[in-house]
């Protein structure tokens, strides 16, 4: 077993009691340790940038507003039985799905969980980047190993977008759609990008491991200037920011519900009540060839049905969508 710091344990107690004070003695005694070394843990974490305050002959209070992603807070709100459960939280990463996929070849357990403070080469879909800049987003990366046939690898993306777009909901209020075929929108924009990579067991025919990366603004007030037409954010959505910890742990208590159910196609029906793209005029964009088609519905697969200009119906596995302009 990994032996935890003691400022974390301290932590703990904090993150458990945010908002509140709790005396040092208290936390001495509960810790089996001195006054004096509560302080100094109090010190460090301080150091690492946490607001705590000292009150006199009260004790110390983790203010309401610390965002510093950490483990004892994730822990605190989980609710799931292996996601989440393993965790590695970093400062700075290139790309936690790069991670997360060198760990997933290592054979590491189902539902570790790789989130980062700041990616350096943050990834999207198609080769595009994912602007992941410090401290204002979740860059979060979920190695899961469900036991499923190729068939399903493409419902684990839909299935993984209605859940983050569940916990978004539930922790910030704000209602979220889904946009073909993991794009979190909000107010008309992006909010979040879904980037799933698997790998297939080519003996067994089945799913060998899938790494789900999730990417959410949540504090951004400004963007890029070639995404800022198209982007936004928590903040900029509601005015108000989330505690990112406990964001990062709703995302882990509503993926592993609805991974458990995936094959009942239960939030199939959700994603189709998300989608913003049914019943508009869209541009589909594959291997450099664009096509204006209606979107009539998602099947169960988790595939666009699009009806073509002659006729035709097709089920879409990928391609990149935009709004037609209407004539
Ligand atoms: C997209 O919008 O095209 C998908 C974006 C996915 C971004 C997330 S951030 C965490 C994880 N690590 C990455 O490098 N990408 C995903």
């Amino acid at each position: 077993m990994i032996k935890m710091a003691l400022k974390d344990k301290v932590l703990e107690i904090l993150e458990a009691n945010r908002g509140r004070s709790v005396s040092g003695n208290k936390i001495a005694v509960s810790l089996g340790m001195t006054r004096s070394a509560v302080w100094k843990a109090v010190k460090q974490l301080r150091e690492e940038g946490y607001t705590i305050n000292a009150v006199t002959n009260r004790g110390y209070c983790l203010t309401s507003d610390n965002d510093i992603l950490n483990e004892p807070a994730i822990l605190s709100f989980l609710e799931t039985k292996n996601i989440g459960r393993k965790i590695d939280i970093f400062k700075t990463v290139d790309s936690t799905n790069n991670f997360a996929k060198s760990l997933a070849q290592l054979g590491c357990v189902h539902g570790h969980t790789i989130i980062a403070e700041q990616q350096t080469a943050g990834k999207g879909r198609q080769g595009k980047k994912f602007h992941s800049p410090n401290n204002q987003g979740l860059y979060m990366s979920i190695i899961v190993r469900p036991e499923l046939s190729v068939d399903y690898a493409l419902t684990i993306t839909s299935c993984a977008a209605v859940a983050v777009a569940e916990a978004i909901e539930k922790v910030s209020g704000l209602k979220c759609g889904i946009k073909w075929v993991n794009d979190i929108y909000a107010g008309g924009k992006k909010l979040c990008g879904i980037l799933t990579e698997a790998s297939i067991d080519v003996e067994q025919g089945g799913l060998e491991y899938a790494v789900i990366g999730i990417g959410i603004n949540v504090s951004n007030t400004v963007f890029p200037k070639e995404i800022e037409e198209v982007a936004t954010s928590i903040r900029v959505q509601t005015g108000k920011s989330v505690n990112r910890s406990l964001l990062a742990a709703e995302i882990c208590n509503s993926i592993e519900r609805h991974l458990e159910k995936i094959c009942s196609k239960e939030f199939i029906e959700e994603y189709r009540r998300r989608s913003i793209l049914i019943g508009k005029r869209v541009v589909v964009t594959r291997n450099d060839e664009s096509e204006t088609v209606d979107c009539i519905g998602i099947d169960n697969y988790g595939k666009l049905l699009v009806r073509r200009s002659k006729g035709e119906e097709v089920a879409l596995s990928s391609g990149m969508i935009t709004f037609a302009v209407e004539q």
